[in-house]
């Protein structure tokens, strides 16, 4: 199967944060954020492997800044790195206000996994990274579906060889 350039799976969308995106607070409500994290990651992964696409874990999300009502939300997500039939995908939030300045103000990393018509798993093609970012990215994305795969207790912590060799030198 053809590898695919990181920079092929990027998928981009812009929201403008209305009052019924909004918590008692008056920034955007958490959910919403997810909900947005959820489809644009989605269409980043359908993008990289051209099938259908279910998510199979948020392995991160952090809300570093509050997003207050009015402002302009732009999500850009992009397949970190892919394995057998699952991919990682990088969802890094950015947000303007009345002033037109543009600052990070989330992050997630989900994990997606293709799949055929009748639900079965299927393989995907792999990522090529081009960038100094996405290089960082792909080269840490075995360690977090390690971590991933642990505390979902779908895998024993004796069997990761990446976090080994990260904690504890192996
Ligand atoms: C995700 C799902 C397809 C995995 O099926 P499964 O029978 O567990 O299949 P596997 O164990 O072979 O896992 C498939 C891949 O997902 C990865 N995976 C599964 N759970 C994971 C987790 N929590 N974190 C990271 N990766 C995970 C596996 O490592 C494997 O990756 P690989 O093929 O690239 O090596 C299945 O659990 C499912 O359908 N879940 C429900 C999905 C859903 O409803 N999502 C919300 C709506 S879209």
């Amino acid at each position: 199967m053809k590898p695919k350039k990181a920079n092929e799976t990027c998928a981009i969308a812009t929201h403008l944060v209305l009052p019924n995106d909004t918590n008692f607070h008056n920034t955007l409500f958490g959910g919403k954020l997810m909900a947005w994290i959820d489809i644009i990651a989605s269409i980043s992964a359908r993008r990289h492997c051209n099938r259908e696409v279910v998510t199979a874990s948020i392995n991160h999300i952090s809300f570093d800044k509050p997003i207050k009502m009015g402002d302009t939300v732009t999500l850009e997500a992009k397949v970190s790195r892919a394995f057998t039939s699952s991919m990682e995908i990088f969802v890094d939030v950015y947000v303007e206000d009345f002033s037109g300045d543009r600052v990070k103000a989330n992050e997630a990393i989900t994990t997606f996994v293709a799949i055929d018509q009748r639900g079965r798993t299927i393989e995907v093609p792999q990522v090529e990274p081009e960038t100094e970012e996405e290089k960082t990215r792909f080269e840490g994305a075995l360690r977090r579906k390690q971590l991933s795969l642990i505390l979902a207790k779908k895998m024993e912590p004796n069997d990761a060889s990446e976090l080994k060799a990260l904690f504890l030198g192996k």
